[in-house]
C-alpha cells in the first residue's frame, strides 16, 4: 500500500485580518517564500510524491498559477481539491478521500513550519502497519493548540485548546493515517465552534488504541497568528544564515 500526501490550506486566515482580507493566508510569504511551500516541501522531502493540495476562501485559483504541476518540487503532477467554506480541518481532509484511495495519508497542515525533515517519522509510520502517528511538540503556549496528555509512554488524550493545559505537549499539524481516517471523519459532528475537527479524529483512533505517537526535535511552528508568521520568518531567516545573521 502507498502513502499520499495531503497539504489543507483552506480556511479563512481571520485570524490575520487584514492580511487576508484579499488573499489566503499561505500565499503570505515566510520570509523569501510563500508559505505553501513549506509544507509541500515537507512531504516531497519525505519521499511522497503523489500530492493534493485543499484550498479555499480568497484567491484558491491562485494555487494553480503559483504551483502547476509541482515541476518547481520535482513532482511529475499536483492534484487540487477545493473547500467550500472552512468547516474545518477534518473536513477538508475528508474531501480527498477520492484522491487518496485505499492508501494511506500523510497530512500536513497549509501554515505549519518545521526545522527538520519528517522523513524518519513517516518510515515509523510505514512500519508501524496501520492506525494514525501524531507527532508532538513542547511549547510554551500549549492552550492554542490541540494538547496531548501523556500516562505510561502513551496518549491518554488529546483536548482542543484547552483553557487549563494539563501538559506543555502540542499536537502539530502533521498527521498520519491509515484509510480508516475517512470512516472516522464521516462519523463526526461539528464541534462547539462549527468545525470538524482533527483533535476529534485523532481521539477516535486513541479510542481503538490504534495511535502512536513521537515528540520532534528541532524547532516547529504555526504561522496562523500575528506573532507566529513574524516568528516564522526569523526562524527560517535564521536557519539559512545562521544566528547573528543582520535580519536588518
Ligand atoms: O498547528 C497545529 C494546530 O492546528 C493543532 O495543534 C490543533 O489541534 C488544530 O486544531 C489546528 O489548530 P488551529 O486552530 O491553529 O487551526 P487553524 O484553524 O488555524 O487551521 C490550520 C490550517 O488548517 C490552516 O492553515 C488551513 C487548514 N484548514 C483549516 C480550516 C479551519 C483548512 O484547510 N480548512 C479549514 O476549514
Amino acid at each position: 500500500m502507498g502513502v499520499k500526501g495531503v497539504v489543507l490550506a483552506g480556511g479563512t486566515g481571520s485570524r490575520l485580518s487584514p492580511l487576508t482580507k484579499v488573499t489566503n493566508k499561505h500565499l503570505l510569504p515566510i520570509y523569501d517564500e510563500p508559505m505553501i511551500y513549506y509544507p509541500l516541501r515537507m512531504l516531497v522531502d519525505a519521499g511522497i510524491s503523489d500530492i493534493m493540495v485543499v484550498t479555499g476562501g480568497n484567491s484558491a485559483g491562485d494555487f494553480l498559477k503559483l504551483l502547476g504541476n509541482g515541476e518547481e518540487f520535482g513532482l511529475q503532477q499536483m492534484q487540487y481539491g477545493y473547500q467550500k467554506g472552512a468547516g474545518g480541518i477534518a473536513e477538508a481532509l475528508g474531501l480527498t478521500r477520492y484522491f487518496v484511495g485505499n492508501d494511506d495519508v500523510v497530512v500536513v497542515l497549509g501554515d505549519n513550519l518545521l526545522e527538520h525533515s519528517i522523513a524518519g517519522a513517516v518510515d515509523r509510520f510505514r512500519e508501524q502497519g496501520g492506525g494514525a502517528r501524531v507527532l508532538l511538540k513542547q511549547v510554551h503556549d500549549p492552550e492554542r493548540f490541540g494538547v496531548a496528555e501523556i500516562e505510561d509512554d502513551r496518549i491518554a488524550r488529546i483536548v482542543e485548546k484547552p483553557t487549563e493545559p494539563r501538559s506543555d505537549l502540542a499536537v502539530i499539524g502533521v498527521y498520519m493515517y491509515d484509510n480508516s481516517v475517512f470512516s472516522f471523519i464521516e462519523g463526526l459532528a461539528p464541534s462547539e465552534r462549527g468545525e470538524l475537527e482533527i483533535t476529534d479524529v485523532n481521539n477516535a483512533y486513541l479510542a481503538r488504541g490504534d495511535l502512536r505517537h513521537e515528540v520532534i526535535d528541532g524547532w516547529w511552528t504555526d504561522a496562523g497568528t500575528f506573532e507566529s508568521l513574524h516568528h516564522a520568518s526569523k526562524l527560517v531567516h535564521r536557519s539559512r544564515f545562521g544566528e547573528d545573521a543582520d535580519t536588518a
